[in-house]
Order: structure tokens, then sequence, then C-alpha cells
């Protein structure tokens, strides 16, 4: 049996190493994960309760449509019910738009590098990937608008960019969309937005009035901190989003994780405590980094990229014996970790890491 040639290379996803693997291997006791970009402050307290409330309820099929989440969502955002679609995380909505947009040889054009599913999903689909270097760690939207063809279908860009963490402005998206042919679909991954508060970033979601074409996602697995629960989606105009409906999985975003996301949309408190911990989580990362002289793109998300100077697999290697976890091997910054911001404690647990890591490397010379 032979499956389909265009997939028989394709990597299996590699998440960020568990937790208890790493301490089931090194014997460790304690081992803190700054490697997927969770929440380390956990979820609402309001979407908890709201999930033992419908604990009773588990033996029955979600509601495929999850129409009271949409239109807590289209209320939330001032937008129609029928422009949102839900997702298994954002990951279920990209796939989703890899389906019903790309077909064999179509392009789609794409940061190098961003997140790795929008790739891996265009792969499964036959399409032709054409990938722009980001420049100084940003989206180059100049050189992706030059790839664009008659051929293309869709075009990815991810604001904040994971992994660099850096954001395109609202000026520099606009100029972009407004010269993109209107035949192709943007897709608008805001997986990070809630954690920016810079002037000047775009809310995709109020650009969806001028730009028909464009689609922007969101999930619940990070500010919200419900990765678990698996739900994220997408707003986009009607057209778009029903023949998205028409691919998507039935029932593919359960009971549980419908009532903690309406919840959690509602608990703007608990939003906000996460915005304001993980600025200050990234502004003590910074002023480390600097006084270890390395340095870092401009982190705008819940992770910073930080180079440091040594191959990154060996940091690696040497930071998961004490007990912390990042993600290394990044295909153009081979000395580059990304590291998530955890609790205070946990950051300084990371700092502390770090720094014998990096003086060890200097007395091995
Ligand atoms: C930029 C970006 N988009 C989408 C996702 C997918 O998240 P989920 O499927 O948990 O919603 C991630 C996860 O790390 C991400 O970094």
């Amino acid at each position: 049996m032979q499956p389909k040639s265009n997939i028989v290379h394709l990597p299996v996803y590699q998440p960020g190493k568990p937790v208890d693997d790493v301490k089931r291997e090194l014997g460790l006791e304690e081992v803190i994960k700054l490697a997927s970009n969770e929440n380390p402050f956990g979820y609402s307290e309001q979407a908890k309760a709201a999930i033992i409330n419908e604990l009773g309820q588990i033996s029955t099929y979600p509601d495929g449509a999850s129409f009271e989440l949409t239109a807590a969502v289209a209320q939330k955002f001032g937008v129609e019910p029928n422009q949102i679609i839900f997702g298994t995380g954002s990951s279920d909505i990209i796939l989703m738009l890899a389906r019903t947009y790309l077909a064999p040889g179509d392009e789609t054009v794409m940061a190098d590098e961003t997140f790795s599913q929008y790739k891996h999903n265009a792969e499964i689909e036959n399409a032709r990937i054409i990938e722009v270097p980001l420049k100084n760690g940003k989206h180059d939207l100049s050189a992706m608008l030059a790839k664009i063809t008659d051929r293309t279908k869709l075009v990815w860009v991810c604001n904040p960019n994971n992994p660099t963490g850096t954001i395109v402005k609202e000026d520099e998206l606009t100029t972009f969309l407004d010269q993109v042919p209107k035949d192709v679909l943007v897709v608008l991954d805001e997986a990070y937005c809630e954690f920016v508060n810079e002037p000047g970033f775009p809310d995709g979601i109020k650009l969806l009035k001028k730009y028909r074409n464009l689609i922007v996602l969101r999930t619940f697995s990070k500010i919200y901190g419900l990765a678990s629960l698996r739900i994220g989606y997408g707003i986009g105009h009607a057209d778009v989003i029903q023949y998205m409906n028409q691919v998507r999985e039935p029932f593919n975003t359960n009971r549980l994780a419908q009532v903690a996301a309406k919840a959690s949309l509602a608990d703007d408190e608990f939003v906000a405590f996460c915005r304001e911990q993980n600025r200050a989580g990234i502004e003590y990362l910074y002023s480390h980094f600097d006084r270890l002289g390395l340095s870092y793109f401009p982190a705008f998300g819940n992770f910073v990229m930080v180079d440091t100077k040594l191959p990154s697999a060996e940091v690696f290697q040497a930071l998961l014996r004490r007990g912390l976890i990042v993600r290394p091997r990044w295909t153009y910054y081979p000395t580059h970790i990304r590291v998530s911001v955890g609790t205070p404690e946990q950051n300084e647990k990371f700092i502390a890491a770090l720094e014998q890591v990096l003086q060890e490397a200097a007395v091995r010379g």
C-alpha cells in the first residue's frame, strides 16, 4: 500500500517535549516547560465553573455549529454569526483553509520561518509552497507581495510571528492588503494578539469590513489557557466561512471546550492579568539577556527568541538536564532558542540555568 506521494516525506508534528517524558528520562523531580507558549497562569475560574457545570452532558454530541459560542464571539467583536467558524484549535482552521482553497499545483505564500502548520497542510494538499525569508525576524510583506502570481490562492501572515515574536504594524499590513489581488485569500493568524499592547498593532477583525479577502485566526490555547481543550476560530467573509463549513468535520469542537471558551471570553480581568504578567516577564528576560550580552528579537507574544551564540541543540540538552524545556533547532537561527514566558519563579529558574549553561560553555572554550 502506498500513501499519496506528497505526504511520504512529511515529518510528524514535533510538539514541545512533554514534562513527564523529561522527568522519566532524566530522573528529575521538577521540570519546567517553556516550549509550547502555554499560559503559565492556567485559565479563568469562570471557565472552570462552566466546565464543571457541563460535565453531566458529555454523553451527548456537542452542537456542531457552536451556536452559543458563535453568538458570544459575534457580540464581542461586532461581526455576524455567519462570519465565524470554530476548530479543534486554530490548527484545525489552518487545515480547513488548506482543504478548502488549495488544489495540487496551486501556490501559497508564507514567511520563512513561521508557524509550521501552514506549510505542512499545504504539502498535504500538494500545493506549491513559496517561502519568503523573514527580514530581521519580521515578515517581509513587499517581498511576499512580489511572489503572488495568478496561481496564488492563500497568503499567510502570522502576527505576532511564531517563532520570532515580531509584529507587522497596521500601516504596513494595510499597504500590503491594498495591493493583494482580491481573489487571493490572506490569512492573518493572530494566535498571540491578546498579549500585544503596542501602539499601531493592527486588530485584524476591524480590517474585515474593508478587506473581503481577509480571514483572521484566533485561539483559546494561548492567553485564555485552554490549550488542551483544543478550540480556536476564524473570522472572515461569510462566503469563505460557508465553504470552510462544507469541509469541516462534524462535531469538531466539544462541549467542554465550547462552554469554557464562552466563559473565558467574558473574563476580561483574567486576560488583562495575563497580559500584564507576560509583559513583566518579557522585561525581566530582556534585562537578563542584556546583562548576559545576548541579543533577541523584539517579543510581542508570550515567548522570546534569544540568540545564545551556541548551537541551540546543545543549549537545549544542557537546559534539559537542569529541568528546563525550551525550543531549539530553527532553520535560519541555529543559535537561537525560543523560550515561552513563564511565571516569575519559572523565569528566574530559566535565567539561572541559562547562565550556568553559558558559563560552562565559556569554561570549555
Ligand atoms: C501562530 C500559531 N498559530 C496557531 C497555533 C495553533 O494553536 P491551536 O491549534 O492550539 O489553537 C499556534 C500554536 O502554537 C501558533 O503558534
